[in-house]
Order: structure tokens, then sequence, then C-alpha cells
């Protein structure tokens, strides 16, 4: 795409990010990415392959999950972006998509986490109710090296429960309500849990969510 700029100038730009109006001085290629990393200083939204394969850079554009490695800052001015960060624009609590992954175990180091997040949270602001089919899919442009799927099939599962006992008001976050009781004992690990088939649940908290 051509920005109609020297490559050697600077763009001032508005972004809307997280519901407020944001300025940056960008390069004309500066990548969405980088502009929400180092020069907004948002950096939740990871950044793994570069090129598209991933899915670590996700956020939502108008809604919709997009990778930011792959369009320019540019390219998002005049639309809505949604980091990771703001699931919980008030920085209080855990968003329902992120209690969810912490309950079922949806993580392990975490770095693939806010690209998942933000794919989930398109997937359930357009299905609130998916399938495992419809999930298997809605997650299929993210990868995870090292929790395994299981889990984070189960995380989304549990999303929707979770979405569906509260607002629903996705991106939103319901900064402050408590989190639910953890009845059930944990299934061992890689067994199936007893509330959402084929799935595995550990008690164990785990690592905190990557936000
Ligand atoms: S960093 Fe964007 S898809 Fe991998
Ligand atoms: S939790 Fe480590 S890559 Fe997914």
């Amino acid at each position: 795409m051509s920005t109609g700029v020297p490559a050697d100038q600077h763009l001032d730009l508005t972004l809307r990010v997280n519901g407020a109006a944001r300025q940056v001085r960008v390069p004309p290629r500066r990548l969405l990415s980088d502009a929400l990393r180092h020069d907004l200083e948002l950096t939740g939204t990871h950044v793994g392959c570069e090129h598209g394969v991933c899915g670590c850079c996700t956020v939502l554009l108008d809604g919709q999950p997009v990778r930011s490695c792959l369009m320019f800052a540019v390219s998002a001015r005049d639309h809505e972006v949604t980091t990771v960060e703001g699931l919980t624009p008030d920085g209080d609590g855990l968003h329902p998509i992120q209690r969810a992954f912490q309950e079922c175990h949806g993580l392990q180091c975490g770095f693939c986490t806010p690209g998942f997040l933000m794919s989930v949270a398109g997937l359930l602001d357009d299905n609130p109710d998916p399938d495992r089919n419809e999930i298997v899919e809605g997650i299929s442009g993210n990868l995870c090296r090292c929790t395994g799927y299981q889990n984070i099939i189960a995380a989304v599962e549990r999303a929707a429960e979770l979405i569906a006992q509260s607002s629903g008001d996705l991106p939103r976050a319901d900064a402050g309500e408590p989190a639910p009781e953890r009845a059930a004992p944990p299934p061992p690990y890689g067994a199936a849990g007893p509330d959402v088939p084929g799935a595995a649940r550990d008690e164990d908290a785990g690592p905190e969510v990557v936000s």
C-alpha cells in the first residue's frame, strides 16, 4: 500500500485505541503492531513472527480480529482499535475471557495469550455460544507452542459461560467482579474435565494472565 508520503518523512496520526484518541508521529510504513507497542506503550500486544502466521499480534479493528503486524498504523486511521489492555480498561480485575484462561490453565508462558484473548473476544462477540468446531475455527489463526489446545478450547467454552452469566458486553471488562468459586478438584493434566467434554482443567491458578 502506498501512503503517498516519502519513507523518510513522518505522519501525524490520530488513532482511536481502546476508546481514546491517541496521537502518534510515525514513519508511513510503521506497522500497527510497532505503533501500539513502541509509540503508545501498549506492550500487551505481542509480536512473534511479524509476517502474519502466529497471531500473537492480534487486535480488534472495529471489533474484528486482525493481525497488527500485517497493517500499517496509518491504515488504522478512522478505525477503532482494541488491544488486550482494552479488555480491562480500568486496569482492575480480569475480563471473563482472561478469567476463563486462568481457570482452565489456557496458558503457560503466556506469550501467545494476548493474541488468543483478542481472537476469542472477536469470536464470542460474533457468536456467544460457539460449538467446539466453531471454537477451533475461531482460534485457528493463533499458534501456541507450550500449552496445547485442549485447555485453550476449554477456556473458550468457559469464557462463553462466564460472559453469558455477566453482561456479555465485549470487549469491555467487568472489572471488580469476584472470581467464581472453583468447585471441582482438578483432573490430571491432559485428562477430560468434568464439565467440559474433552478438555483438561487445572485448578492451579498458574501464571498470571499476560495483558
Ligand atoms: S506477529 Fe503478527 S502474526 Fe505473528
Ligand atoms: S502459552 Fe506459551 S506459547 Fe502459548
